[in-house]
């Protein structure tokens, strides 16, 4: 791809974004009676009236469509000792759930146990945005766990917040 800089480096722009520290979700739903998840990062929240929240699944993921045929969600934002989970659920085709604690948030999909706060919400609509999709959902319910701390993704790295 070519910019107005000339051609893109798309690992310079990895790089760059690498450096905008960000907490660490897993976005989960059913499968009919299969639980199902992926590992995300690119996740905002988006309107404050109506409540909705924004994410970015990649175009590769097995997961996400799934998730979307559900219709409802959950974002499982990870608390600090989450760094290996937030791995297993990166790995496509993988036994994600396998020897996972979780149980159904209110809307079915599953609230994975441990986590910093939980969203759940309605699946609205998905934008077609080059080799991801912008993924816009409204928010039903949401909690938190006043214990925790985040876990943070940094420079490709995993960390931890210090107040
Ligand atoms: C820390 C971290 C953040 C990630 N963020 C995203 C993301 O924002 N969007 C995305 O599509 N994939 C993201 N991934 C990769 C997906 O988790 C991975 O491609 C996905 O789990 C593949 O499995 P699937 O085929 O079951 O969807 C991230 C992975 C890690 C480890």
């Amino acid at each position: 791809m070519t910019t107005q800089a000339g051609p893109f480096d798309v690992g310079r722009f990895k790089e760059v974004m690498g450096h905008f520290a960000t907490g660490v979700t897993v976005v989960t739903a059913m499968d009919g009676d299969q639980p199902v998840g992926f590992t995300c990062q690119a996740f905002t929240s988006l309107s404050l009236d109506p409540p909705m929240v924004a994410l970015a699944p990649g175009k590769t993921s097995t997961s996400w469509p799934r998730i979307a045929a559900a219709g409802q969600f959950c974002v499982n934002i990870l608390s600090e000792g989450q760094e290996a989970l937030s791995r297993d659920f990166a790995v496509s085709g993988a036994d994600k759930f396998a020897g996972v604690g979780w149980h159904p948030a209110g809307n079915g999909a599953p609230l994975l146990h441990g986590v910093l706060a939980w969203i759940e919400c309605r699946f609205v609509r998905a934008h077609d945005e080059g080799d991801h999709e912008l993924v816009v959902g409204l928010v039903d319910d949401m909690g938190v766990d006043r214990r925790g701390r985040p876990l943070i993704f940094y420079r490709g790295g995993f960390g931890r917040f210090e107040p």
